[in-house]
């Protein structure tokens, strides 16, 4: 088989690289370990920012989340049991909307298939070949047979633990990261949502995250041992830490549900450089990872692959390659603000084992700081909504 770009993987990144180049009239494949039932009902992020809403919406996969998403202006910060409001949409003219993961990936599939897309699911063995040539291609088995994809580029968007990104090799390659002592516990619950915008609070047990899904359906996140077991964790347990966190002293109160979800996910923060090796370039986490306080990693796995459509255009339409050559520098700008961002937040609003009474003292400090002064308020707001990460990507 043959086409113009081979994609490995059918996250975010993987399915939307597909649909901008189909609407730049270049053929992909898309070649996908897991099945379609399991990458649409896999339960992951659920902020879009600004610009990823605009793209959804201007390139024709936006219906459903204009319908069915919620649209916000705003979120509170809660600390010392007070909740302050950040306004997004004063400080920065912008919005996000909470839309779950998986209805942005049953949206994107359902495009690809009706215009006759070559998905392929259940793929195994995925081996990438001749990035250093002009013919390069990836190896793969499904159903049980043996099978080489030839492509003019081959797009890692594999997530963080595919194979492209160990295609590059190793002397070329820099990583950086930080790994997290703390980790997320995430639940789904049947019930009315708790307030009308999201809540992310600070508290001396740690912290804790009140999101929704739809009406009937909320989503909440507290800080956890990464090590811990949801068998460890009954419901009414879950629900006294989750009050003992976010509900106020000015008489907000968290509303139970009926839980039935559980999960944990460990948090570290990771970039890989360089993002491009010959034929091969990298999208989504399987170049960078971020803890997922700043609501970015889906935002910047869209933000790649919007850049990289781009730069295999100009190569398609014009024969130029400096776009492609400049991909890396160019994704790297934004990944870095939104590296900072995620650090930030998550250092301002998590409890910080064997942190001094001083620096918890400064937690508060910076979160009194946020909420008071307009400037630090567009600080947070800016790179919220993802403005200061676009902006990074102006004039490259
Ligand atoms: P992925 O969504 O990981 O997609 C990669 C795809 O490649 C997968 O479908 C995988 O099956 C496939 N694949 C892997 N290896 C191969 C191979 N060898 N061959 C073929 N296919 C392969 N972000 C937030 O902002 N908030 C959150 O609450 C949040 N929760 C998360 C929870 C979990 C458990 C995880 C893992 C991530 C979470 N994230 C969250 C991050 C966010 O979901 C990711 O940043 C986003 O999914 C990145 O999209 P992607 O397309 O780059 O990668
Ligand atoms: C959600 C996840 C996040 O990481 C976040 O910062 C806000 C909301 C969510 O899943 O709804």
């Amino acid at each position: 088989m043959r086409t113009q770009v081979g994609i490995i993987g059918a996250g975010p990144a993987g399915l939307f690289l597909s649909h901008l180049l189909h609407l730049r009239g270049i053929d992909s494949v898309v070649l996908e370990t897991r099945t379609r039932d399991q990458i649409e009902s896999t339960i992951r992020a659920g902020v879009l920012e600004q610009g990823t809403m605009d793209l959804l919406t201007q390139t024709g996969v936006g219906e459903r989340m204009k319908a069915e998403g919620a649209l916000h202006h705003g979120f509170e910060l809660a600390f010392e049991g007070k909740r302050r409001r950040i306004d997004l949409t004063d400080l920065t003219g912008q919005a996000i909307t909470v839309y779950a993961q998986h209805e942005v990936i049953k949206d994107l599939v359902a495009a690809r298939v009706a215009a006759g897309a070559e998905l392929r699911f259940g793929v195994s063995d995925t081996s990438v070949h001749g990035i250093d040539t002009d013919k390069p291609s990836i190896r793969y088995c499904h159903e049980g047979a043996e099978h080489e994809l030839q492509c003019d580029f081959v797009i890692g968007c594999d997530g963080s633990q595919g194979v492209s990104r160990q295609a590059i090799p190793q002397a070329l390659r820099k990583d950086f990261e930080r790994v997290y002592p703390f980790g997320w516990f995430g639940i789904l619950c049947e019930g009315p949502p708790s307030s009308d915008e999201l809540i992310y609070a600070r508290h001396e047990r740690g912290f804790a995250l009140i999101s929704t899904r739809s009406p009937n359906v909320q989503r909440m996140y507290f800080q956890c041992d990464p090590k811990d077991s949801v068998d460890n964790w009954s419901d009414d347990r879950i629900w006294a830490e989750l009050h003992a966190r976010a509900d106020s002293d000015e008489g907000h109160k968290i509303i139970d549900g009926k839980i039935f979800q559980k999960n944990i996910v460990g948090m570290r923060s990771f970039v890989s450089t360089t993002m491009q090796y010959g034929r091969l370039f990298l999208a989504g986490d399987a170049a960078h990872i971020v803890p997922p306080t700043g609501a970015k990693g889906l935002n910047l796995a869209v933000a790649d692959v919007n850049v990289l459509s781009k730069a295999l255009d100009a190569f398609y339409k014009e024969n130029r390659t400096d776009l492609l050559d400049r991909y890396s520098e160019t994704a790297l700008k934004r990944i870095w603000r939104a590296e900072h961002f995620s650090y930030w937040m998550t250092s301002m609003l998590h409890r910080i084992e064997g942190a001094s009474p001083f620096e918890q003292q400064l937690q508060v400090a910076e979160l009194e700081y946020v909420t008071t002064s307009r400037t630090a308020a567009t600080v947070l707001a800016e790179n919220y909504v993802g403005a200061a990460g676009a902006q990074m990507q102006v004039n490259l």
